[in-house]
Parts: C-alpha cells; structure tokens; sequence
C-alpha cells in the first residue's frame, strides 16, 4: 500500500497546490492512499467543512489536524460530523471530534491517528500515553496505522518514532513546515520522518509574507501574518505499507513544485 502522507496545506495557494498534483499523483498510481494535514488550510488558521469536502474531492482519503484546529468557529460542529477527519487525541476527551478514525481507502481500511507535542507549545496531555492508550484499546489491530505527530522539537518526533517502532506503519512530523531528510524505516518496521514539510507558497516564511514576519522579528511589535502568493510546492512523504505486516517497506520524502 502506497500511501501519500502530505504537509501542512496553507491557505488557498495551499489548496490550490493540492488540487494540481494531487489527482495526479493517484491516477499514476504513485499513491494509492492520501493523508493530508490541513490545520492551515483556511486562510492559514484551521479548516472549515467546506474545506475539507475541498480536499476530499481532490483526492484525499482522511485529514490530520494541530494546535490550529479550533481557530475556525465551526470546527467543533464540523469534526463531530466527519469522521475522516481527526485532530489530537491528547486533547481532553471533552473536545469534539475524535483523535483517530478507520478511514476506508481503494487498498484497504487504514487507521489515521494525529497527536500533538508538548516541547515548545501549549500545554496538552501527555501525547505518549495517548497513543499507548489507544494502541491498547479502541484502535483496531487488523488495519496498518498511520501517526501524524503534530510537533515543534525534533527530539520529541525521533521519541515518539521510536516509541512506536514496530507498533505502527508510519509516524511522520507536522508543525514546523521545512521537510526533514530523515525519511527511513526504523529498525523494528515503522516508516519515519521527522517533518513532512508544508503545501503552500514557496517564496514565504513558512507559508506567510516575508516582509511582515521579518519585521516582526526585527521590531517585536505585533503584526498581521497573511499567507504569501505566488509559485507553490507540496510536500509530503511516501509510505510503502506491507498489508500483511501492517509494517513500512519503505518511506521517501517528495516535494512537487507547483508553478
Ligand atoms: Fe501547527
Ligand atoms: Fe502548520
């Protein structure tokens, strides 16, 4: 089973990106099964329903989400609707929505998990019992399972990959938006990379408009970020699953630019 897993989308340069490659990318079977992170896929803060059937329509079987999840305000109503749709199971179980889903795919049911880190970010539970958590309970065993782990420190994502070394198919980074060059199969079968990268503008600061960031940081006085234009790429990682292992036989980082 080849299965896309795909960066944070940015914006509607983000989505447009998604829209160019993605049904591309299935009808030359280079994927057989797509993830996407779209935590910044309205205007660069959160998702709205809209947006999802947006990308769903363009070729994505389920969506993982972040720290941006609740900044759009139907978010609550939307991820207690649809169930491909997941955000961090270390949110208090009180939140609407779900922090994993079976989601079926043309090669079979895949179970899409998304956690989110603690190292340099609001304060959410403990993502490691989480994941331990579902592991020995609702989540089931027949289905290869995939982890969006939604995180900022490089140290956490390599631990959380470990962790679940040979327990899950793939862990994969989200957060930072710079892809990593890390993409392997850790030593007992779970296909890893530390950070996908992002789907958006490629001439920005991690999907925003140069200037106003730079002077950000050049003043500290605050400023609106708006998502940047122009030429785009989308990055993500390929996963190649053993169905009967439900392991990683191989995982490669792609990045597509999109003129
Ligand atoms: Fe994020
Ligand atoms: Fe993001």
């Amino acid at each position: 089973m080849k299965i896309l897993c795909i960066g944070d989308v940015v914006g509607e340069p983000g989505r447009r990106a998604f829209r160019e490659v993605v049904p591309g990318i299935r009808a030359r079977g280079e994927a057989q099964a797509v993830v996407v992170n779209a935590e910044n896929a309205a205007g660069g803060r959160g998702i709205t329903g809209a947006i999802a059937e947006e990308l769903f329509a363009a070729g994505a079987d389920a969506i993982t989400l972040g720290d941006h999840t609740w900044d759009q305000k139907d978010a609550g109503a939307f991820l207690s609707r649809e169930r491909r749709a997941v955000r961090p199971a270390n949110y208090a179980d009180a939140c609407p929505g779900r922090g994993w889903a079976a989601v079926a795919t043309p090669v079979g049911t895949i179970v899409v998990a998304n956690l989110l880190g603690r190292v340099f970010m609001n304060p959410v539970d403990n993502p490691f019992h989480a994941i331990d958590r579902l592991l020995a309970g609702p989540i089931p065993r027949d289905a290869p399972v995939l982890v969006d782990f939604h995180a900022e420190a490089t140290s956490e994502k390599i631990a959380m990959g470990r962790h679940l070394d040979g327990r899950v198919a793939a862990v994969w980074g989200t957060h930072t938006h710079v892809q990593t060059s890390d993409a392997k199969v850790l030593p007992k079968g779970t296909g890893y990379v530390t950070d996908v990268g992002m789907t958006g503008p490629a001439d920005s600061v991690i999907g925003r408009e140069v200037g106003p960031v730079v002077r950000k940081f050049l003043t500290d006085m605050p400023a609106k970020f708006d998502v940047a234009k122009g030429p785009c790429e989308l990055c993500g990682c390929l996963f190649d699953v053993d169905p009967a292992t439900r392991l990683c036989r191989s995982a490669a980082a792609v990045r597509y630019a999109v003129p």
